[in-house]
């Protein structure tokens, strides 16, 4: 259990009364203020509002947060400058998007969840924000916790999934190691920023931005429960997001920022808008002006402005003229400033400039950043065991446009990563590979264009080799903020290419570089092979040959179903039977598709098998206040050594309101020698059984309840207990 890391002891409260007892409004409003001086560096004469009033703040030293700085010097002059301005001596804080890693470039985060390893994403959360610290930043818009079942949405490959139970694990770990508290002097303490509260996922049609319609009941069964676990594990902040919950925007929702993340959850830290979100109420046309906008935002709880200049602007105005009470303009800043004094700012804003040459990039990350991308891999399919490929053939081809490319496997939110620090496929496979073996190379098409005339030359070599390796994929800016596809296979050529590799009749194995589930069910009936290799960041190449030539054995499992189409969009595992299951003509079915998934959530192959035997169920009847523990024995019947995700599902077969056929409620990864058997024993609590009933109370309901345990959310044993 993480300890919950109080924001409000009472030597910060003090601190803070004293502060704001000597605050003029417009200093209080200044701090609530936050812009992004990346924008004003691109553009410092614009002369526009928004330069205007962060150039003024930053003159009077009133200015509450600034973020995507360039540098530690840059970080160390504009803080001394701030510090050295403001009446009363308060630093800003200075945040950045530090999303997969910093300079060091982790696998995006829907990679990382494949891994099922919290304590991985941990490690990785945690050297991002060491190194970012460096940099001088102590406030990372990380981790991105948004549930999302739609692959059309560019930004799921910032998230972790489609399950909340996976989400609220890897939430609680993320935030746990992103927020450094303890750092030595001559760096920064680093608060946490769990985003995009709430529903942000949910957009319509998968396209960015677009409204949200959930009900309450998916609110809080589906997508708030990792931000529950990030808060209970200590968040420092919050940040809002950009779409309505039932009608109005999340910056401007009491229900969401007031109702539920203070009074019901206790939540003490801050709570940003996004990017001009203030600005962005007029457009929703919830505010006919900035001035409605100010006051709908400061009444629903919403702490910090980001980049809309609207609160320094009018919040004066509101207070004088009695529309707004001075006493929630004193809480929001006073929980910034307690975030201020928590991080140590008043002591130490100022980073050692030379500190970043051992942290950024160090001996450490860069083996944690291989360890991660391994971890993250997928093996899809591996018919014939064409893989792991022996490092002695006589002569291998790697082909497609991600063979040798150093920028996509960045990934989308990697704006400090350098592609240079990128290790490309075919490096990878150069460094691991016999030198005796004869290694051929050609581009074949580039990713998005309708260019054939690579072809020829890629053919020639896959004819020649015993072995092709074809590189394909999206870039990192198909995924990512606002880039939404409404098609999911590959893009441009790659996928003739690779048929007519395929044609060939040599072996071939296809990595697949993607910042979302692909729907490329004719790979899967085509291609022996195929490995998900995601954008992996900096060590992708190396990571990826790991894998392909057996140093590692893949154990990654997909955290999203990959549908078989887009027309099946959303596709999760976590649906309900309905009252017509699929099956005859009136079914809930299609007349033109299946409807199963093309891979489903939880899948995820190895090099070696795993036999799952003798579920056992602690008891048959138990009350609703007992546990009951689940065992399986798992034995690894094949010749590798390897790691296994053991999943456990509930299903709660009659209930007040109707359940999903399954619910993740808990996980194990084990490592098994070949020939070897462990016994892995889950404990279901009651409030894994418990459902928001139809009276919305949480409560553990009588009946039966079937559990499954397996190696993916359609394979495994099933059995039964009752609650009686
Ligand atoms: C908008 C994005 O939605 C959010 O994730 C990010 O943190 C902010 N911009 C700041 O860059």
């Amino acid at each position: 259990m993480i300890a919950k890391k109080n924001l409000f002891s009472s030597e910060i409260k003090e601190k803070v009364q004293s502060l704001i007892s000597e605050m003029t409004l417009e200093e209080k409003v200044g701090q609530m203020s936050q812009f992004d001086w990346g924008f004003h560096a691109i553009n410092p004469d614009a002369g526009g509002e928004i330069n205007l009033i962060m150039k003024e703040l930053l003159d009077k030293g009133m200015l509450g947060s600034l973020f995507n700085l360039s540098g530690v010097e840059q970080a160390n002059t504009l803080q001394q400058q701030a510090i050295e301005r403001s009446r009363l001596g308060i630093p800003m804080i200075v945040g950045r998007d530090v999303i997969h890693g910093y300079r060091s470039v982790f696998p995006i985060p829907l990679a990382q969840s494949a891994s099922w390893n919290p304590d991985l994403i941990r490690r990785t959360a945690s050297a991002a924000s060491k190194e970012a610290a460096s940099d001088g930043i102590s406030w990372v818009f990380a981790p991105m916790i948004d549930i999302t079942r739609d692959p059309r949405w560019g930004r799921i490959a910032e998230t972790m999934g489609e399950d909340p139970h996976l989400g609220e694990i890897m939430a609680e770990a993320w935030v746990d190691g992103a927020e450094v508290l303890d750092s030595a002097n001559e760096s920064l303490s680093v608060a946490s920023c769990p985003k995009h509260f709430a529903g942000y996922g949910f957009a319509e049609s998968g396209r960015d931005y677009n409204t949200v319609d959930v009900s309450d009941r998916v609110l809080r069964e589906v997508i708030l429960p990792p931000f529950r676990k990030a808060v209970d594990a200590g968040a420092l902040s919050i940040m809002a997001s950009f779409n309505e919950v039932n009608g109005v925007p999340a910056c401007a929702n009491h229900y969401l920022l007031t109702t539920i993340l203070r009074e019901e959850w206790g939540f003490e830290g801050v709570l940003v808008s996004d990017y001009n979100a203030l600005g962005e109420l007029i457009t929703h046309g919830v505010a006919k002006d900035a001035e409605e906008a100010c006051e709908i935002a400061i009444k629903a709880g919403t702490d910090m402005d980001m980049h809309s200049g609207i609160y320094y602007k009018y919040l004066p105005k509101l207070v004088q003229e009695g529309r707004v009470d001075e006493s929630l303009i004193d809480a929001a800043v006073g929980r910034i400033l307690a975030l201020k004094i928590k991080l140590k700012l008043f002591d130490n804003a100022q980073v050692n400039p030379d500190l970043n040459q051992s942290v950024i990039l160090s001996e450490e990350h860069v083996s944690l950043a291989r360890e991660a991308a391994r971890e993250s891999i997928v093996l899809l399919k591996n018919d014939n065991d064409t893989l792991p490929l022996t490092k002695q053939l006589k002569s291998l081809a790697v082909i497609g446009p991600l063979a040798t490319n150093i920028n996509d496997p960045l990934g989308c939110w990697a704006a400090d990563g350098n592609p240079d620090d990128v290790v490309s496929l075919l490096d990878g496979i150069k460094a691991k590979i016999s030198p005796d073996t004869e290694l051929l190379y050609a581009e074949g098409c580039d990713i998005e264009s309708e260019d054939e005339n690579g072809f020829e030359q890629a053919l020639a070599v896959v004819a020649q080799a015993d072995v092709t390796i074809i590189a394909v994929g999206e870039s990192k800016i198909m995924s990512g903020e606002g880039n939404s596809r409404s098609e999911l296979d590959l893009p441009g050529k790659q996928r003739e290419l690779v048929e007519a590799a395929i044609k060939l009749g040599k072996p071939v194995v296809v990595v697949l570089f993607n910042g979302r589930p692909l729907t490329t069910v004719w790979l899967d009936e085509k291609a022996t092979s195929i490995v998900e290799a995601w954008h992996l960041g900096i060590q992708s190449g190396n990571a990826i040959a790991d894998v392909l030539f057996g140093d590692y054995n893949p154990s990654g499992k997909l955290t999203a179903t990959f549908p078989r189409s887009v027309g099946q969009i959303p596709l999760y595992y976590y649906r309900k039977n309905t009252g017509r299951p699929p099956g005859g003509v009136y079914s809930s079915r299609y007349v033109d598709a299946p409807v199963q998934p093309l891979y489903p959530f939880g899948y995820g192959l190895s090099y070696t098998k795993f036999e799952y035997n003798n579920l056992v169920i602690s008891s048959t009847s138990i009350s609703s206040s007992d546990s009951v523990s689940v065992s399986v024995d798992i034995t690894n019947t094949g010749s590798y050594n390897g790691d296994e995700v053991v999943q456990l599902y509930i299903r709660d077969l009659a209930a007040s309101v109707t359940q999903p056929l399954k619910k993740l409620k808990g996980f194990s990864k084990i490592s098994l020698l070949a020939g070897e058997t462990k016994t892995v024993t889950f404990t279901v609590t009651p409030s894994d059984l418990a459902i928001i009933g139809v009276n919305n109370s949480l409560t553990v309901e009588p009946g039966s309840f079937q559990v499954m345990v397996g190696s993916n959310s359609e394979d495994g044993l099933i059995g039964e207990f009752v609650v009686r």
